[in-house]
């Protein structure tokens, strides 16, 4: 075992052959082909899954169908169904560290960060196990009174019934958990596609679910490609609902093809999130703040804080402390516990970066920190900060997806807003003052489904969580995380006056 190699449990764990969770067992894919998944600190192979495709998802989707209209999971009582959940939690607690190591192992992500992502998915299934119990309809006969119809009405919700949840690599078991935790509290059954860059931890998972009583085919796990797998479940004309994390480009083609059967969509996208600095901020907090709005997780985060807006007195010295925090920045392996910024999750990812910095400086953009790639193996990128940019370069308006922030100097409160706002995306913004006024002020401004007011990012199974514009469409986490996989129906009982008998 090298030196900051995952235990060795981990690495006998991910060294054999993944196969497909499907109707609670362990299957071949029908094809019989597999897929490697690598290392992104190494570029080596570590794992090789079974490859799902159209003949595995439809044999998922039958199983999900099947354990959803024998009622297998929301026919248990609610309480059996919140203990199930709550003992997957506990699972999970059992199991953080060796879930942490395989998102390290298969996504490159630092060790720490890896372990407070699995300890929200933890407090999420808490969350929503407590949730089971609290789910209630709306008696609303007051409204409908009648002397002429006397009518009693009430709605109730109800499970949307098989759900598709497919997956990005960026935060595997967090982005999972924040799906499949809703989906199961409302009483669906699912078939999750994660994605084929980092499939590992949603696998392992599995067995933790059949080890919490979750009964078979209630949860079903599929690896495969987006075009094949993906495509199959976005398709699937007996899936009812697809809750989708990834690129804005997939969530647009995703949108199309459910207008097929018109299955409910829930999309969580891109985004080119502003973060506004002004000069009465706080400097020890507002510089480590947006530094690490950015390079956590190396930028490969939906809701990085992309884009820069300093009030023009502070403006010199706020890049210039970014870029000093991006430089002490220790680049290296997740599982060293000094990295603080790991690899890109592939040599795509990375080439794609690179090529950005490139179009950067070909724009006329200025590279205050940073600009190139990072060692000679595995994916890595400096945290790079770009100045005298303007909103037409490519790097200000598109995502990127890796280390690379922009800043840009303004003053006047109208412009700023505006600027901010000068985005297709809308997911996250953040606000560092110490102003009241001027936080409450410009969060009513911005157009955002996250504002974070002195540091960024926050994020709580009770909070909402989604975008507006083209960052998607509806929310995780919270009450509106379980409407998602949730349907309305509405009862109306005509009574009859003359049934005296
Ligand atoms: P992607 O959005 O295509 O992939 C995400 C998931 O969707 C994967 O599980 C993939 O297999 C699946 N998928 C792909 N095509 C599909 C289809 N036609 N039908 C159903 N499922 C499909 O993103 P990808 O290709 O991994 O990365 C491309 C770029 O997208 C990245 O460079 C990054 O800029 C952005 N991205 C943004 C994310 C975010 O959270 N905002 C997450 C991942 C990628
Ligand atoms: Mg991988």
């Amino acid at each position: 075992m090298a030196l900051h190699d995952p235990n060795p449990q981990v690495s006998d764990y991910l060294a054999g052959t993944h196969q497909l969770f499907i109707d609670g067992a362990w299957q071949d894919a029908s094809s019989g082909e597999t897929f490697e998944v690598h290392d992104p600190a190494t570029g080596r192979c570590i794992a090789r899954v079974a490859e799902g495709r159209a003949a595995d998802i439809d044999r998922a989707v039958a199983a999900a169908r099947r354990a959803f209209d024998e009622r297998r999971w929301h026919g248990l009582p609610p309480e059996r169904r919140a203990d199930i959940l709550w003992k997957l939690a506990e699972l999970f607690e059992r199991e953080a560290r060796t879930l942490a190591e395989i998102d390290v192992a298969d996504n490159g992500m630092p060790i720490a960060f890896a372990e407070w992502m699995v300890g929200s998915t933890i407090a999420q299934l808490k969350y929503y196990a407590g949730m089971i119990t609290k789910v209630t309809g709306r008696n609303v006969s007051p409204s409908i009174a009648s002397d002429a119809v006397p009518m009693h009405a009430y709605t109730s919700v109800e499970p949307v019934g098989v759900a598709g949840i497919i997956i990005p690599w960026n935060g595997p078991i967090g982005t999972l958990i924040i799906k499949l935790a809703p989906a199961l509290a409302a009483g669906c059954c699912v078939v999750v596609k994660p994605a084929e860059l980092t499939p590992l931890s949603a696998l392992y998972a599995a067995n933790l679910m059949n080890e919490a009583g979750v009964p078979p085919g209630v949860v079903n796990i599929v690896p495969g490609f987006g075009k094949d797998a993906g495509q199959s479940l976005v398709d699937h004309a007996d899936v009812d609902k697809i809750s989708f994390t990834g690129s804005t480009e997939t969530g647009k083609a995703i949108v199309r093809s459910a207008a097929a059967n018109l299955k409910r969509v829930t999309l969580e996208l891109g985004g080119k999130s502003p973060v506004i600095v002004f000069d009465d901020a706080d400097p020890d907090i507002a510089i480590p703040g947006a530094a690490m709005g950015i390079f956590a997780n190396t930028g490969q985060v939906c809701f990085a804080g992309s884009r820069l807006f300093v009030q023009k007195k502070s403006y010199d010295k706020v890049v210039a402390g970014i870029s000093d925090f991006a430089k002490s920045l220790t680049i290296g392996k997740g599982m060293d516990p000094a990295s603080q910024i790991g690899p890109l999750i592939s040599a795509g990812q990375r080439d794609k970066v690179a090529s950005y910095l490139e179009t950067g400086v070909r724009e006329g953009a200025e590279i205050v920190t940073g600009g190139s790639t990072h060692g000679d193996h595995g994916f890595f990128v400096q945290p790079t900060v770009f100045a005298n940019v303007d909103a037409s370069m490519r790097i200000v308006k598109e995502e990127i997806f890796g280390p690379v922030l922009v800043a840009t100097p303004v003053d006047d409160m109208d412009d700023l807003v505006r600027m901010a706002n000068d985005t297709r995306y809308g997911l996250g913004a953040g606000i560092y003052t110490t102003s009241v006024n001027k936080a409450h002020l410009v969060a009513q401004k911005l157009r955002a489904g996250n504002v974070w007011i002195n540091g960024y990012g926050v994020m709580h199974a009770a909070m909402p969580f989604g975008g507006f514009r083209e960052s998607g469409w509806g929310r995780e986490n919270g009450l509106e995380g379980i409407s998602a996989f949730q349907e309305t129906k509405s009862v109306f009982i005509t009574l009859n006056e003359n049934d005296r008998a």
